[in-house]
């Protein structure tokens, strides 16, 4: 039988309900990284392998720990999901893609599967070593050359400065449907 498991990375929360939600609807298990190294794993297992990590900085948090478990056959297998405050527009899809799947596969060979879903950011809660990174890409955000990016980069300063919540159950259908293909 046909078997898929994801595995998450999560510090707030709303990469863990996705990773819940998506275990769901497929009728399979979703265990964090350390668990998933801890129990030993082996994705071979698996038809359909998901992982889902919370974006910090464009990257997606973990998938490098992750990515040392896969070879070309795993990761046609593969789903990633990244959860964050910015919207999917090009720019940010090819960002958060050059920093995870595009560091192993850059021709994208494998054909893995990236989502990019809408995430969940509270100032209050965000403190440390987040805190100043925040700060830092606070004051980087370029205004941008066009309209377009400008409205953006506007967006994302209002998100930071007063937080969002973008989690939504339906943001997960097409990366379930894609799942479901290669079950
Ligand atoms: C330090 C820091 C950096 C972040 N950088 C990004 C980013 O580059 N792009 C983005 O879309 N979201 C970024 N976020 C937003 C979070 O990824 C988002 O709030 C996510 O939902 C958190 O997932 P979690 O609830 O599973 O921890 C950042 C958040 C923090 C705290």
């Amino acid at each position: 039988m046909s078997k898929a498991i994801v595995i998450y990375t999560s510090k707030r929360g709303s990469t863990k309900q996705y990773a819940e939600w998506i275990a769901g609807d497929l009728g399979c298990t979703a265990l964090t990284l350390d668990d998933a190294k801890s129990q030993d794993i082996n994705l071979y297992e698996y038809d359909c392998i998901i992982y889902g990590g919370w974006i910090r900085g464009s990257g997606i948090v973990d998938f490098d720990k992750f990515a040392k478990w896969l070879d070309d056959e795993l990761m046609r297998r593969l789903i990633v999901y990244g959860v964050g405050f910015a919207d999917e527009t090009a720019e940010n899809y090819a960002q958060v893609w050059g920093y995870s799947i595009g560091k192993i596969d850059p021709k994208n060979e494998n054909r893995s599967i990236l989502y990019i879903l809408g995430g969940r950011y509270d100032p209050s809660n965000v403190k440390g070593m987040d805190k100043m990174m925040m700060k830092v890409m606070r004051s980087v955000l370029l205004s941008g050359s066009t309209p377009d990016a400008k409205m953006q980069a506007d967006r994302i300063r209002d998100r930071i400065d007063n937080g969002v919540d973008m989690v939504q159950r339906e943001n997960i259908s097409s990366l379930v449907k894609d799942a479901r293909k290669k079950l």
